[in-house]
């Protein structure tokens, strides 16, 4: 008997870690063709996130998202350690919602030691919020950078909430 694949047919939710996982499970997921959407978030989900992976599941055959709280956009007296990590929550929600690879990168992954690349952009960056949070859009489009390079979708879906970032991303793009 031949199985016949059924595109976008849903998968139990893998895991990747490392970069090189990562690449090896979006290789597999691209091995027949079919397009991969990406979802980049910092975890702790709510409707919103969810809301955008089922944008991105209409969008593409297969889903990725990716769990990493960015040290790099926090501030000195903003609490990267406090901030909320329901991993375990968060992996039933995006399981529930049929994505097809959950990515959660360690700092290292991301930011090897002795890393001191930055990605910026002019202008708008430094406005606004940008003013008052020095250094906060280049850890945006540094992270996003890196996490683009890594999965390399075919498709972005990224929140409006905050309309400064929105439009930093679109100009990164
Ligand atoms: O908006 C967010 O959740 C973050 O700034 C993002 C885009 C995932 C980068 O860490």
């Amino acid at each position: 008997m031949v199985r016949r694949h059924k595109p976008g047919a849903r998968t139990r939710m893998a895991r990747a870690r490392s970069v090189s996982s990562l690449r090896k499970a979006v290789a597999a997921l691209r091995a027949r063709g079919e397009r991969v959407a990406f979802v980049p978030t910092m975890g702790a989900l709510h409707e919103g996130h969810l809301s955008l992976v089922r944008l991105a599941r209409r969008s593409a055959e297969r889903v990725v998202v990716s769990l990493f709280v960015n040290p790099l956009q926090f501030g000195p007296r903003e609490d990267f350690s406090r901030y909320p990590r329901p991993t375990a929550r968060d992996r039933a929600l995006l399981a529930a919602e049929g994505v097809d690879l959950v990515w959660e990168p360690e700092v290292a992954d991301v930011y090897p030691p002795g890393d001191r690349t930055r990605v910026h952009v002019d202008g708008l960056s430094d406005v606004l919020e940008g003013a008052s949070r020095p250094g906060h859009f280049a850890g945006v489009t540094t992270v996003v950078t890196r996490l683009l390079n890594a999965v390399q979708p075919d498709l972005l879906w990224l929140g409006q909430k905050d309309a400064q970032q929105a439009l930093i991303l679109e100009r990164l793009c």
